[in-house]
């Protein structure tokens, strides 16, 4: 079973911003979930609640990062901002409504979004936003 947290090169020393990140390693944590849940045969419910869960929470980070990087006049802030929306542009790209009825295809969703958010949460939160962490 593969866990999904924080490790510590990922902590910006920024509490607020560090307990986001975290729940956004949960929210992976629960699609992992989903993923290995043999019980379930059909995944659509799970996968609608998690898909909107991510791009409320990401929104709500998205924004509170943005805010800060405003109050410390952070100059790559736009750059900073375009990786953002770009972000919820791929989010709101996956297409649940495919997926019902085919369990098969429910799987390789939940996997694909499991790949996708975990890669650009690690890299993400590695190379970008740890520009703007004060050294
Ligand atoms: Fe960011
Ligand atoms: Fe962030």
């Amino acid at each position: 079973m593969i866990t999904y947290e924080m490790k510590p090169e990922y902590y910006t020393g920024i509490e607020a911003i560090d307990k986001e990140h975290a729940r956004l390693f949960e929210l992976a944590q629960e699609t992992h979930g989903l993923l290995y849940n043999d019980l379930l045969q059909d995944k659509t419910d799970g996968l609608v609640h998690l898909i909107s869960e991510l791009i409320n929470y990401t929104r709500t980070h998205f924004s509170h990062e943005e805010e800060y990087l405003r109050s410390i006049n952070y100059p790559h802030i736009q750059a900073h901002i375009a990786q953002h929306r770009h972000f919820e542009d791929q989010l709101m790209a996956f297409d649940i409504d495919s997926i019902e009825n085919d369990f098969e295809g429910q799987d390789e969703t939940v996997e694909n979004l499991l790949d996708f958010l975990v890669n650009w949460l690690v890299s993400h939160i590695l190379k970008v936003d740890m520009m703007y962490v004060e050294k």
